[in-house]
């Protein structure tokens, strides 16, 4: 029997990138999957068509995961449309880099307010239905263990990410409600082109220093999704899993 099969999850941000890669392969094993978008619909049905095709179940939903009323929103199209909820994976996120003598407010608030705030009205809203045997994912980054020079606002959303991780891991675990965080190493995306880190010194300097090396691709970190979303990662909870080729 596939892993997750009955099971349903919210996926925030899954119109590209990793979080389009973690639907397909919740999907594939046997979750029911509803995708948000912020402004990509075309690209979150064309995900979504790629599951249905393959005989699984998907839903799109778009709204901005810093508004409180859209994370009840995507929560809500869940239960109408399958009638639970058990996997929630928090993956919207963005991300620009700056040396601190070019930090500005703006900046630290568009950071801030999606990649902290958003993902904790999300999980505020789903918590509610989460049941005994649920799974929390948290996309953080290894930027919070490699603290590279010229991130610091981003690292320090994902800095907050971690510890909001072991924060719910303690607060839900007396309802068995599991929260784990995957901290990727550089993948390839379609935000990491649009940001012009692929092709940058950057890109070439985090393959260079990565012992697999290579870049990292959606799928790497999807799997590994997977396996914490089911039971097989029933004993797991709390933890910050890196997974960037060997990168510490
Ligand atoms: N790529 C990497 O090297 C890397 C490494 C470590 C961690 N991460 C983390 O992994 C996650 C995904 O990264 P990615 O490279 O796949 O990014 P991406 O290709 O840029 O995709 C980002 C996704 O987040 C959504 N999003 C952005 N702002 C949003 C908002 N305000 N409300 C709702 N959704 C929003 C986007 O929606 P629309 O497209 O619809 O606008 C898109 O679906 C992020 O949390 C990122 O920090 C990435």
């Amino acid at each position: 029997m596939a892993k997750l099969e009955g099971k349903v999850a919210l996926v925030t941000g899954a119109s590209k990138g990793i979080g389009a890669g973690i639907a397909k392969a919740l999907a594939a094993e046997g979750a029911a999957v509803v995708l948000t978008y912020a402004s990509a619909q075309a690209g979150a049905e064309a995900v979504a068509a790629t599951i249905i095709e393959a005989g699984g179940r998907a839903t799109v939903v778009g709204g901005d995961v810093t508004k409180a009323a859209d994370t009840e929103k995507f929560v809500q199209t869940a239960i109408d449309a399958y009638g639970r909820l058990d996997i929630l994976v928090n993956n919207s996120g963005v991300y620009a880099f700056a040396p601190i003598e070019d930090v500005t407010e703006e900046e630290f608030h568009r950071q801030f307010n999606t990649n902290v705030l958003g993902l904790l009205l999300v999980t505020k809203a789903a918590a509610k239905h989460l049941g005994e045997g649920s799974s929390v994912i948290n996309i953080s980054s290894g930027v919070t263990t490699l603290t590279p020079a010229g991130t610091v606002v981003y690292s320090a959303t994902k800095g907050a990410v971690d510890a909001i991780t072991g924060v719910l891991a303690a607060e839900l675990a007396p309802r068995k409600i599991r929260v784990n965080a995957i901290n990727p190493g550089y993948v390839e995306t379609e935000g990491t082109h649009s940001g012009g880190i692929t092709g940058s010194d950057m890109e070439k300097n985090f393959v260079a220093m990565t012992p697999l090396g290579r870049a990292g691709y959606p799928d790497d970190i999807a799997d590994i999704a997977a396996f914490l979303a089911s039971d097989a990662a029933r004993w797991v909870t709390g933890e910050h899993l890196l997974a960037a080729g060997g990168l510490h």
